[in-house]
């Protein structure tokens, strides 16, 4: 049943596919053309508080104390809009996010982001949703976001578009994976925290409009998910990593022979590429997966984090690595932020 609170605080963290979500076969609603399957980090948490604000006449956003402008304040009141039409509340709100992901640099700070926010907001205004609902409502803020509702490993299911946009709407949400005995780490090496320069939207339209190869891949994505929740389920962490690599690397195929090429991969990605190869040579069971930027995330197991974080480090142009493991998902947290 709905509560009404007019405050809230949440916390996400970020979450990376090893099943990639690339292509939208529903703008609007945020459907994606293919279902896909991630890890929530333990890392880059995002902490955003909604405050309605009775009277206001506009929303207020802050990243890091800083007002949000442009596309990022669009987005943000657009999903506000669209909380206030499910809640019948009209009020405007104030919302302050505290981010300590590198913003738009491949390293999904809009899934912390639009994870937090559903979550924040949905208890501001009453919405009284379950996780599935929440999953949802994230959806609608950035498709990756869906996932980052839960912990460890989640699968986001595509939906179907047949019937009316409400039934299509309610048949795309994510939900929690099973997973034995994996213990798992992501590397994450940061080979640049520069904005990118095609966003993650504008690219998935020209491959999905302009690319050879996007069927392909969207096809072989799901005979990939298919072996990755048998991977999962019997704790095969090599299985996991390769399957994760090769459908990274498939999808920025589809990317590179979109019309004009969208290429998110620099020769910075390609070293880490490289020295992934290496340490796989040397026995240890490591797999990369990059996203819409250069960045790399490396999947091995826990015990080789520290070697496989060494020689990310070693790797010339590398800025920063980071170790994660799998993390929670977004929650309500006490106070105010
Ligand atoms: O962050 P979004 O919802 O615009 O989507 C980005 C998609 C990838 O990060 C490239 C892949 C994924 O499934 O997260």
């Amino acid at each position: 049943s709905a509560q009404r609170t007019d405050i809230a605080t949440a916390v996400a963290q970020p979450n990376i596919a090893l099943i990639k979500y690339w292509g939208k076969k529903d703008e609007r609603l945020f459907l994606p053309r293919t279902d896909s399957l991630s890890m929530t980090l333990d890392i880059f948490p995002t902490t955003t508080r909604v405050r309605l604000a009775p009277g206001a006449g506009q929303d207020r956003v802050t990243f890091n104390g800083e007002p949000a402008t442009g596309d990022a304040e669009r987005r943000i009141t657009a999903f506000l809009q669209l909380v206030r039409e499910r809640s019948g509340r009209g009020e405007r709100a104030r919302v302050d996010t505290e981010n300590t992901v590198p913003t738009g640099a491949g390293l999904a700070s809009s899934a912390s982001g639009f994870a937090a926010l559903a979550v924040a907001a949905a208890a501001a205004y009453g919405l009284g949703l379950d996780a599935r609902g929440l999953s949802r409502l994230a959806r609608r803020g950035s498709g990756s976001a869906s996932r980052s509702i839960f912990d460890g490993f989640a699968v986001w299911h595509a939906g179907h578009t047949g019937g009316t946009p409400e039934e299509a709407d309610l048949s795309s949400y994510a939900e929690p994976v099973p997973a034995v005995d994996l213990d798992p780490a992501l590397v994450v090496a940061v080979v640049s925290s520069a904005p990118k320069e095609v966003s993650s939207r504008e690219a998935m339209r020209r491959t999905m409009d302009t690319s050879p190869l996007y069927e392909p891949w969207a096809v072989s994505s799901r005979a990939d998910l298919t072996d990755m929740r048998a991977a999962l389920g019997r704790g095969d962490l090599p299985a996991v990593g390769e399957i994760a690599e090769r459908n990274a690397l498939g999808m920025h195929a589809t990317m590179l022979a979109a019309r004009p090429a969208v290429r998110y991969l620099s020769p910075a990605s390609l070293g880490v590429l490289d020295s992934v190869l290496q340490l796989r040579r040397e026995g240890v069971p490591a797999y990369a997966t990059m996203d819409a930027g250069p960045n790399v995330k490396v999947l091995c197991p826990r015990p080789d984090a520290e070697r496989v974080a060494e020689a990310l480090r070693a790797v010339a142009p590398v800025g920063s690595v980071h170790i994660a493991g799998p993390g929670r998902g977004a929650r309500l947290v006490a106070g105010e932020c």
